[in-house]
């Protein structure tokens, strides 16, 4: 008996929750290996072929010396034809040379049968990239031309077969076609197509031709009940990407896999399948697997001591990565590279994208940072969140009514948490037709607002782009008459089973449809909502209960009759970007939108955070949110964070308290968990673990002014809040590949405790300079792994010497009462007695800080004498002095120096009218001195401190 849409989806869930409690595995059998995805598998035998030719095997891809052109001047481009030898195919090559140590490298058929997809630039990229023309050419060599972009960079290409090296110091850092895996499948009719022919042995030796194993799914493949009819045939295109020298590569999000990312082809405790691009909803996933998860951002970093290079394949299409390293020790490289005698080790990857056309940008760092921001530079920086984003968000699916939300608030209030953030998922609508509130739990939705508003919170409201085909939702039905959905090939809305039962999903890619959706978003559309509702876009994978892999066919077409296939990683970016516009435009002035997407892709970053999905509440999970939110950050996308203290499941009151204290130093803060699980709202649990995690939400607001300057940071250089190890210390070849421990910002070393029952654990403390204990000021002076106390109220967190660090320590209930607090600096001193460090201000909310409106302040500590200076812009606008007026009465409340082993004969203050005596008090047990109200301001730098020693 057929079951109708809402059987089904009761089905669905009555699956999940069974699954849910027997089991905790994800089913990987509904979801392709490599082998079971047609091209992929195409592209790894065409390597293997290569490879087993060994010598003998030569690229048949060679560029066509007369068309080689060069434009140095303005446009800095060399363009040329590249011959297929053995399809006799012409392909177009460009390699235009970029700002920044940037190099673009774009191939394309040459008179394709029909257009290959190209529109993803203009949805990836913030702008076009800016030509730099390199100084000169060098077209001595026969075979290769030259370019030579300054004193110590070059790019070579070979011209048969064709291979380009970017050099550095004269050592090429990255090959592309180096192993001869580059393969371009041309377009083509079924009729014209000439079966590749091998010759196979058979039992009775002879010989016999048959078909290459990769021509069995040129036309048509199968995945379980899905036959997906590829009415364009094969169009993958694949290269081989070397980073010669570098053992780590980084990035690719998303994966539940190490930071620095691991062999998929033979190697030590190698994956046997490649890295995974392709945005899916994948139940329970699993940890340490490079199968693909919610987002996808094709943009990899490799690092070794003198060097971090990158590359960001521009392709939205399904896409596979294998990664193999090699080892050499005769190696020109070796020598090129001055390791002495020492195994250089070479990472190999392999890039297979299913269709489009190659778009490849390559930075040559030369630091991680640098990289991020020539990435950056061209996607876009992480947006400024409004400041409310970073404080502690409170999720669950779901509070039931209007009375939860408003008796959780409370609790937060009874048990002196700080909260800023209470959320609503899929329930409060009726029947999950998103934009609407189901009056019986939700009889008032403004007057819950207007609660929360009077103590600075807000609330966050689930929209997810999954459409309930009802004939009663205005929704629908404007988006079902004018032909707004994603449609079928055969024509007609594409229809398929999510959340609300039958469903359509609108074709973002057409900019009619953006802008429509964008407009839903108004107060007076969303009716029950005001200015400090905020959105969840979830299930933008799109997920699709009944699709291959739990997402949409691939043949089905989008504005422009473009199938799915060629952009099916941008639907979330196009979706996210939609919604982060439609509530950023809905006020008349408009403010920084805060909306949380599952999905995302390059460039997800300019519209707001991301999560890492539905994660388990074990320790396991806990571990792996630092290599993933660390990845997420080395894709330009940093602001991410785990559900604490775990999607699905019950966690033990040790497990949540460590979860917290984790996710303070995670860039987005929420706690949520799944529908089955019980009630754990952070005071419900029992002592001592309600004042741990207590102690834990206040670190996290007490170190709210640092976090705020790191997004600031990120916003103007690319550069992660959450780092690795690595990144602020890249010669220490011993952290390289370290996830367990991670770095915030520039200037605190942070070392989760994963494990039960664990009372002290090893950190490794890198560089010369001291750390300090972020509770207690100890300081450190080790260099190297060094085991330290941990019992469970304490999380091994330490200051770097050198830095100073705002704080703010009244502990209040929501960020937003704490505008007009007094700081504390943390002055942690280097070897030398000296400290730096910056705090930026602003209204945490309008935009007015792209016309000046902000307090951008470096505090030094150098001598014995604490100054600051303004790095905002001198003449500021009259908003510029209004905000600077207001924040002119906040002051520093306290100083604490840490390193110091002596005590002050004074303190004094100075400025232009007076010069005044500080009281101190000096603990010598851990060496730090503590400077009680001195009063100064943080915006205006008319004062110094004077510590006689
Ligand atoms: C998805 C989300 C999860 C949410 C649920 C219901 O599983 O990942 O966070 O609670 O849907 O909306």
């Amino acid at each position: 008996m057929p079951f109708s849409s809402r059987q089904r989806i009761h089905l669905y869930l009555l699956g999940l929750l069974l699954f849910g409690s027997l089991a905790s595995a994800m089913k990987t059998e509904d979801f392709k290996t490599c082998s079971q995805s047609g091209f992929c598998q195409r592209n790894r035998l065409y390597a293997d072929d290569a490879a087993a030719l060994g010598d003998a095997f030569r690229s048949p891809y060679a560029v066509d010396a007369d068309s080689l052109h060069l434009s140095l001047e303005d446009t800095a481009h060399i363009t040329a034809d590249i011959i297929n030898k053995n399809a006799d195919k012409r392909f177009t090559m460009a390699l235009t040379f970029l700002q920044d140590n940037t190099v673009r490298v774009q191939m394309n058929e040459k008179d394709p049968l029909h257009p290959r997809f190209d529109a993803h630039a203009a949805h990836t990229l913030v702008k076009a990239p800016v030509a730099q023309a390199p100084q000169a050419v060098d077209r001595t060599q026969d075979n290769q031309v030259t370019m030579i972009l300054d004193a110590s960079r070059k790019v070579i290409v070979t011209l048969e077969p064709v291979k380009v090296d970017f050099l550095v110091n004269d050592a090429s850092v990255i090959t592309l076609n180096d192993r001869g895996f580059f393969n371009f499948e041309h377009l083509r009719t079924k009729e014209s197509h000439k079966p590749k022919m091998i010759q196979q042995q058979n039992d009775d030796g002879t010989l016999e031709d048959v078909q290459h194993a990769a021509e069995d799914t040129m036309w048509e493949e199968t995945f379980k009940s899905w036959t997906d009819p590829k009415p364009n045939g094969p169009e993958s295109i694949a290269l081989d990407i070397s980073f010669n020298g570098f053992s780590h590569v980084y990035g690719i999000p998303e994966h539940a896999s190490t930071l620095s990312l691991k062999e998929t082809r033979g190697g030590d405790n190698a994956y046997t399948e490649p890295y995974r691009l392709y945005n899916t909803d994948v139940f329970e996933y699993a940890l340490d697997s490079p199968t693909s998860l919610y987002g996808a951002i094709p943009f990899m970093t490799a690092h070794r001591k003198d060097l971090s290079a990158g590359i960001f394949w521009m392709n939205p299409s399904e896409t596979w990565i294998d990664i193999v390293k090699t080892k050499s020790s005769k190696n020109s490289l070796a020598k090129l590279l001055d390791f002495g005698k020492k195994e250089v080790t070479t990472t190999q990857t392999h890039w297979m994208s299913e269709a489009g056309v190659l778009d490849l940008f390559v930075f040559l760092g030369p630091t991680a940072k640098d990289v991020l921001r020539q990435y950056t530079s061209l996607t876009g920086t992480p947006a400024l969140p409004q400041q409310f984003a970073i404080g502690y968000h409170q999720c669950r699916w779901n509070y039931i009514n209007q009375k939860d939300v408003l008796e959780v608030d409370q609790k937060f209030d009874e048990f002196e948490m700080p909260y800023d953030v209470i959320w609503l998922d899929i329930e409060y609508t009726v029947e999950k037709k998103y934009f609407t509130w189901d009056n019986t739990k939700f009889p008032d939705p403004i007057a819950m607002e207007k609660q929360l508003d009077d103590k600075g919170r807000q609330l966050v409201a689930i929209v997810d782009p999954h459409i309930k085909r009802a004939d009663d939702f205005p929704v629908f039905e404007v988006a079902n008459k004018d032909h707004y959905f994603v449609q079928k090939p055969t024509g007609g809305d594409y229809e398929g089973w999510c959340w609300p039962g039958q469903s359509s999903w609108p074709d973002f890619f057409d900019p009619k449809v953006c802008q429509w959706w964008q407009s839903l978003f108004a107060f007076d559309k969303f009716v029950g909502t005001r200015e400090n509702v905020h959105i969840w876009h979830d299930m933008n994978e799109p997920s699709i209960f009944n699709g291959p892999e739990i997402t949409m066919q691939k043949e089905m077409i989008h504005h422009g009759n473009w199938e799915h296939r060629n952009l099916h990683n941008l639907y979330g970016l196009l979706s996210f970007a939609a919604t982060s516009e439609g509530v950023r435009t809905r006020t008349k002035v408009p403010k920084r939108p805060f909306v949380l997407s599952r999905s995302f892709y390059a460039g997800a970053q300019r519209y707001g955070a991301v999560w890492t999905g539905d994660n388990m509440a074990d320790w396991d999970s806990l571990a792996m949110s630092m290599p993933m939110i660390l990845s997420s950050g080395l894709g330009g996308m940093p602001f991410n964070g785990a559900d604490v203290p775990g999607f699905f499941g019950n966690p033990g009151p040790e497990l949540l308290a460590r979860w917290y204290q984790t996710g303070v130093f995670q860039p987005f803060f929420r706690g949520h968990a799944h529908i089955d699980t019980k009630r754990r709202e952070p005071y419900l649990v029992d002592e001592p673990y309600r004042s741990i995690t207590r102690k834990a939400l206040r670190t996290r607001y007490a170190l709210l002014p640092y976090w705020y300057t790191l997004f600031y940071d990120a916003f103007k250089t690319g550069t992660p809040m959450m780092r690795p190890m690595f990144m602020e210390f890249p010669q220490e070849e011993q952290i390289f590949a370290m996830e367990d421990q991670f770095m915030v910002g520039d200037s605190i070393l942070v070392k989760p405790i994963t494990t039960e029952q664990t009372t002290s654990t090893d950190v490794y403390f890198p560089g010369e300079q001291p750390w300090y204990d972020l509770e207690t000021y100890q300081p450190i002076y080790h260099h190297g792994y060094r085991t330290v106390d941990a019992p469970l109220e304490k999380i091994p967190a330490y200051y770097r010497g050198g830095r100073i660090i705002p704080r703010r320590e009244r502990p209040r209930r929501s960020s937003a009462a704490m505008a007009l607090d007094p700081f504390t600096l943390m002055i942690a001193l280097d070897k030398k007695s000296n400290a730096e460090g910056t705090l930026y201000l602003d209204d945490g909310e309008s935009y007015d800080y792209e016309a000046g409106t902000f307090a951008h302040t470096h505090f030094v500590y150098n001598k014995g004498i604490l100054t600051c200076d303004s790095l905002h812009a001198d003449g500021a606008s009259a908003g510029a002095q209004a905000f600077a007026k207001k924040m002119s009465s906040v002051r520093v409340e306290r100083l604490v120096l840490m390193g110091t082993h002596r005590q002050p004969n004074r303190v004094q203050l100075l400025t232009k009218q007076t010069t005044l005596d500080l009281a101190f008090s000096y603990h010598e047990a851990v060496s730090s001195l503590e400077i009680r109200d001195p009063a100064v301001s943080v915006v205006e730098c008319d004062w110094t401190i004077r510590f006689d020693f």
